[in-house]
Formats: C-alpha cells, sequence, structure tokens
C-alpha cells in the first residue's frame, strides 16, 4: 500500500490551501474562506506555537466535513502527535528514510518534499510514488516538472511553493501533477 494511499485523497482535492494559523480567530476564518470555494481539505502548517491546538480546534468543528493534513512534519514525534490525534494526512516539505519509515508505520496517508531526482530516486526505491514538490517556484516549476515526468513517468507531484491564482491551472494541466498546495486559497 503506497504511502497509505495519499493518491485518494490528492485525487479528490486537486487544491490544497496551506495554512499557517496562528490564533482562534483563523479556525473559522479559514474554514468559511474555503467553504465559500468549494474547498474541503487544508493542510494546518506546524509552524506556530498555535499549531497543534488549531488542528484539534479545526478538526473539533470541522472534521466531519474536511479533510485535515498537517503540514510541515520534520520528526518522528511530529508523526507520532499525527496519529494520536488522528489526522487525515501528513505533508512533510523534505524527506529522510526515517521520516519515510515513519510514516509508513503510522498508517496515515503522506507526502513528503523532493526538488531534484536524486531525490526522487532514493525515495522511489523505498516505494514512494507520489511526492510533493517544494519549493516549486524555486526549483524549476512547470518546466521542472514536465522534465520529471519524462524521466519518471510513473510518479505524481503536488507542487506547492509560488503556486497562485494565475498558475495553478498551468500545474493542474501537467500529467504527472494530481494537485497543488498552496497558501494563495487563503488570502
Ligand atoms: C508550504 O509549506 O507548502 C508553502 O509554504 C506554501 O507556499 P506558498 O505560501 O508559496 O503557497
Amino acid at each position: 500500500m503506497k504511502q497509505n494511499n495519499i493518491k485518494d485523497i490528492l485525487k479528490k482535492n486537486p487544491l490544497i490551501p496551506v495554512a499557517t494559523i496562528k490564533d482562534i480567530s483563523q479556525i473559522e476564518e479559514y474554514y468559511l474562506k474555503l467553504k465559500a470555494q468549494d474547498i474541503f481539505c487544508i493542510e494546518i502548517t506546524l509552524r506556530t506555537d498555535f499549531s497543534w491546538k488549531a488542528i484539534e480546534l479545526f478538526k473539533a468543528n470541522y472534521g466531519q466535513e474536511f479533510k485535515i493534513g498537517v503540514g510541515t512534519v520534520t520528526s518522528k514525534e511530529d508523526v507520532l502527535k499525527c496519529k494520536s490525534m488522528g489526522v487525515d494526512f501528513m505533508v512533510s516539505p523534505g524527506t529522510s528514510i526515517n521520516l519515510i519509515e515513519e510514516f509508513n508505520k503510522s498508517g496515515i496517508p503522506y507526502i513528503s518534499g523532493v526538488s531534484t531526482p536524486s531525490e526522487i530516486i532514493q525515495f522511489m526505491e523505498l516505494g514512494c510514488n507520489c511526492f510533493k514538490f517544494f519549493p516549486a517556484n524555486i526549483f524549476g516549476g512547470l518546466e521542472a516538472l514536465k522534465n520529471f515526468s519524462n524521466l519518471f513517468s510513473e510518479i505524481q507531484f503536488c507542487p506547492t511553493g509560488g503556486i497562485n491564482a494565475s498558475n495553478f491551472k498551468d500545474y493542474l494541466a501537467l500529467s504527472n501533477v494530481i494537485s497543488v498546495g498552496g497558501s494563495w486559497l487563503l488570502k
């Protein structure tokens, strides 16, 4: 079972809003913003002191309606906490062999970040076939993904970093892009 079936979630949710939540007021604000755009999925990053509380509250209030993912997962401790909170998916900005092992053990769907062919090959060897391509705008954007599709025809990507209202459709039109992520959906 590759990456605990993350592709099911990404296929159904081609737009993944990346939320960095600083205080309680943003929970309902973001919920309403996303619902108005017909988006029922969110990635809440672990980048503020309030992050875990935000995940808990978002899940308690909107967990029936939303797929709730955790972003910026970088350690075994983060993975275990995600497991204990019953989140729907996990996202990491980069990848290590240990982190992949922890992700697989958790049973929670996940994507982890890559930006170069060597990383892609390394983690393909561990059975991964779907990655976050991050930061997409810095590591070659659309042109890099077109190259990757020639090199790695079986691999799907969720580009994130510099995706916005004017370029997200170009990314989604690529055959190896399963979804796109970004903070622009919450601005
Ligand atoms: C992420 O963690 O995925 C990025 O910070 C999102 O990048 P963006 O703010 O450029 O969309």
